[in-house]
């Protein structure tokens, strides 16, 4: 997965963390691509995980600071996701599914979804409270 502009959602310490996401993932696949062992695997998952949490809760204390009223569903489709990569890593970890392409097209698919259309929109709020 590449970043590229049309993923800018307009702020832009949330652009930095969405590269970042982004660098996340591709380590991700490049660690499947290149079979790489559990251990390593799951050294780049923990950190993905750990570095969406930590994202997720960043755009959601914004979100209630400046009063978002999109807030509710934002924070649930946050929710949901982090739910989901919970459940992929301790499958992997219990040896219930071998990471492979199906599950990173997956994180890539959310990932590009939710930046591209969720996220999106609160720019243009963000930007008329002077965060920019
Ligand atoms: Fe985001
Ligand atoms: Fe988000």
């Amino acid at each position: 997965m590449e970043w590229k502009d049309s993923l800018s959602v307009g702020v832009i310490k949330f652009d930095a963390q969405h590269k970042q996401l982004v660098k996340l993932v591709d380590d991700l696949h490049r660690g499947i691509r290149e079979e790489k062992g559990k251990y390593d695997i799951g050294a780049i998952l923990d950190k993905l995980l750990e570095y969406t949490s930590k994202h997720f809760l960043a755009e959601e204390m914004d979100m209630i600071a400046y009063g978002y009223d999109e807030y509710e569903e934002h924070k649930k489709e946050h929710d949901d996701l982090k739910l989901q990569v919970k459940e992929f890593y301790s499958n992997y970890y219990s040896g219930d599914i071998v990471l492979k392409d199906d599950i990173m097209n997956f994180v890539v698919e959310w990932l590009k979804e939710h930046i591209a259309k969720t996220d999106k929109k609160y720019g243009p709020f963000f930007n008329s409270k002077g965060l920019k």
